[in-house]
């Protein structure tokens, strides 16, 4: 080869590195994420969607269904619905529940949230969203493409809300899972106002290991006024970082949660089993007599010590005082 053209491809090949360079962060991460992200898509039947996302029109598969404080019934919001000051009662509380990952909002879990939720805090304007087609792709796309769109739709309805005077500190997120990332998302795009934010086992993979995408594209505690976060798969399913303002750590945090020890499951089953145990909790101490606490302990090289009678306690739940901290159960 002449000497030039040797010049030329080496001055080449040298671009090509700087160029990549810049992406070099992301292909490493991926070469990282995609096993996890394989991983999970092969726990779920039927194997997940993999093509169409472009295909999919946001405002027909991302739904919101409200019910008023008193009513029997649940009305369908949509999106710049110019009736939404008749399906929400304005002078009342608002709270959204968000499912996960290839879930939708009419499962038996999401039934009995919503139907103890309606029952134990009546006064509170009930929504379900919806958004199942993209809960259904492959666990990467999700995760970097899902999320952040139903966040945003979540996002525009609730700055439109606040536009029509609805003060977005009496809003509630309670998000399950990836449900929890969109809540936050959704959340962050409104700087901080909305009121409280319960997430459930927040979503882990793809956002907090094997890389921390950063506080920018993951819930942390500036998102919302009062963030109270259950863990129960800690860097497993869920997220790995304590970032909640008041955080409940069921054994520690990590599965195996007590219902899921003795169980006869697959691993990806049984940290499943721990993951959905968040949502378990949560529902289980909506009735004010149904008391979970957890206790503050103390920390001893990373370690806690949680010694019975000593440390401040608060309940998992609505119901909690609000105590800031890491509390064990
Ligand atoms: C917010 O309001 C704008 C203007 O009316 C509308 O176009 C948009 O669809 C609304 N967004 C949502 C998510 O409701
Ligand atoms: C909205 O809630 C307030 C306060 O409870 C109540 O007085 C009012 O009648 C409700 N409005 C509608 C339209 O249901
Ligand atoms: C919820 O699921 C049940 C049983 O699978 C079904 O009969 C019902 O129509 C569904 N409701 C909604 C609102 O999709």
């Amino acid at each position: 080869m002449p000497f030039e053209r040797k010049a030329l491809w080496a001055a080449l090949a040298l671009s090509c590195v700087l160029v990549a360079n810049g992406q070099m962060v992301d292909l490493l991460s991926y070469v990282a994420e995609a096993p996890l992200a394989a991983v999970l898509d092969a726990s779920v039947q039927p194997p997940p969607r993999t093509t169409g996302f472009e295909t999919l029109v946001p405002q027909e598969n991302i739904r919101l269904h409200c019910a008023k404080p008193s009513a029997a019934y649940y009305e369908e919001v949509f999106f710049g619905d110019i009736s939404v000051g008749q399906k929400i009662n304005f002078s009342q509380p608002l709270t959204v529940v968000i499912h996960g990952w290839t879930e939708n909002s009419n499962l038996t879990q999401y039934n009995s949230l919503s139907s103890r939720y309606r029952r134990f805090v009546p006064d509170a304007n009930f929504c379900l969203l919806d958004w199942r087609p993209y809960a259904q792709f492959n666990y990467m796309t999700a995760a970097r493409k899902s999320v952040p769109l139903v966040a945003q739709l979540l996002f525009g309805f609730l700055q439109n809300l606040s536009v029509l005077y609805y003060p977005l500190e009496r809003v509630t997120l309670v998000g399950f899972s990836m449900g929890g990332q969109i809540s936050a998302l959704a959340s962050k795009s409104l700087s901080g106002r909305i009121g409280t934010i319960y997430a459930l086992d927040p979503a882990g993979p793809l956002f907090t290991h094997p890389f921390d995408v950063g506080t920018t594209k993951r819930l942390t505690k500036t998102d919302a006024q009062f963030i109270q976060v259950i863990y129960t798969s800690r860097y497993a399913i869920g997220m790995g970082p304590i970032v909640g303002h008041q955080n409940f750590l069921p054994n520690r945090g990590y599965h195996p949660q007590d219902p899921c020890k003795s169980l006869a499951l697959s691993l990806i089953k049984s940290i499943r089993c721990s993951h959905e145990y968040a949502v378990t909790l949560f529902t289980a101490t909506l009735d004010p007599a149904a008391v979970i606490t957890g206790q503050k302990c103390i920390n001893i090289l990373g370690s806690p010590l949680c010694i019975p009678g000593i440390g401040v306690t608060d309940r998992v739940g609505i119901h909690s005082k609000r105590f800031q901290g890491d509390f064990y159960l």
